[in-house]
């Protein structure tokens, strides 16, 4: 038994930021931005939206895809690191939004940016296991609430936005191969140390990133990652038709393309016009290059995404 995406969906805010906005409100330029990342804009949540609110409009737009009724769903796992709130979880509130009510299992996982490959390979396992037929995977953040808007090196890499998939039974693949990591011991590199105790915040809320640190790790794991997943299904990189990388910086993506041997044309970049919307990055990739025409049958596609933690992993599709 394997699991197979049948639909994607994906949703952006309304709203744009571009890097001109961005120099009027801190110490940055368009060119700096643009030389250092390859971001030129990202979206941002409206006031009232809230993650679950993006995560519902980008399930429903997968769901149509996929052809099926909300109700077949039998499992929604969520990746998000800005959840509505503390608790309940993000899929619970997502569940009733869809209006769904046939008491199947619904959880968050937190890997921050690494979330995306973190939730397929649970939802593919509970498939694989028999435990589920039809899962919604989503990721979803607005992370535009977690940033430190005085803060230069992290206020503008970052956006909002949700992307999901259906995955399905299936009795061929579907879902190849999945390669998970974590490391916590490099956990101080990036986080949001905040916490509240006794109705209190403390320590400090905001995104912080050793950027060149953060930059230096990714590029070794992901290479180390995608070759590990190849190596395992007697795969060389040409035979990869697309990778859809975690969308963080367009350098990365060019230095794990390099090293597989993929030329930039085989590599879906959507970083210039979303930012780094952490566990959503890689599903909104995936579904603009599903919904225009990129991705076809018979494909092999190549997920990878590292993030806080660390955590990093890589999945192999065939699509
Ligand atoms: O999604 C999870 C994983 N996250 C990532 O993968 C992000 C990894 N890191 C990166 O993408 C890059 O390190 C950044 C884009 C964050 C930064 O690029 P960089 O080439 O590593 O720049 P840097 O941090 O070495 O900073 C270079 C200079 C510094 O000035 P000095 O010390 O050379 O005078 C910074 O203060 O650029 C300065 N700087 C800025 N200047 C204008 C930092 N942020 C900005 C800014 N605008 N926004």
């Amino acid at each position: 038994m394997y699991s197979r995406i049948i639909g994607t969906g994906s949703y952006l805010p309304a709203k744009t930021v571009t890097n001109f906005d961005l120099e009027k409100i801190v110490d940055t330029s368009h060119d700096w931005i643009v030389s250092r990342s390859g971001i030129h804009e990202r979206h941002m949540a409206a006031d009232n939206e809230l993650t679950s609110d993006l995560a519902l409009q980008a399930s429903i737009n997968a769901i149509s895809a996929a052809g099926i009724s909300a109700n077949e769903i039998d499992l929604i796992v969520v990746a998000t690191t800005s959840p509505d709130q503390i608790f309940p979880s993000t899929a619970c509130i997502l569940q009733d939004k869809l209006g769904i009510q046939n008491g199947s299992a619904a959880f968050d996982i937190q890997a921050v940016c690494g979330g995306f490959v973190y939730a397929m390979n649970i939802a593919d396992l509970y498939i694989r296991g028999g435990q589920a037929k039809t899962a919604l995977v989503v990721g979803a953040e607005v992370l535009s609430r977690m940033l430190d808007w005085n803060d230069r090196t992290t206020c503008v890499l970052f956006g909002d936005g949700a992307g999901a998939v259906v995955l399905r039974a299936s009795e061929t693949p579907g879902i190849v191969a999945c390669k998970l990591h974590a490391d916590g011991s490099h956990r101080d590199m990036l986080k949001a140390d905040g916490n509240v105790r006794n109705g209190v915040v403390q320590g400090d809320p905001f995104i912080k990133m050793e950027g060149q640190a953060v930059f230096k790790f990714a590029v070794k794991v992901l290479s180390e990652v995608v070759e590990e997943v190849l190596e395992e299904n007697n795969l060389k990189g040409s035979d990869i038709s697309w990778l859809i990388p975690h969308q963080a910086n367009i350098r990365i993506m060019e230095a794990t393309a390099k090293k597989l041997g993929l030329s930039m044309e085989n590599v879906v970049v959507t970083v210039a016009k979303h930012g780094n919307t952490s566990a959503a990055s890689i599903p909104l990739a995936l579904d603009t290059a599903v919904r225009d025409g990129r991705v076809k049958a018979g494909q092999n596609i190549l997920l990878e995404a590292v993030g806080g933690g660390f955590t990093w992993g890589a999945i192999l599709i065939k699509w």
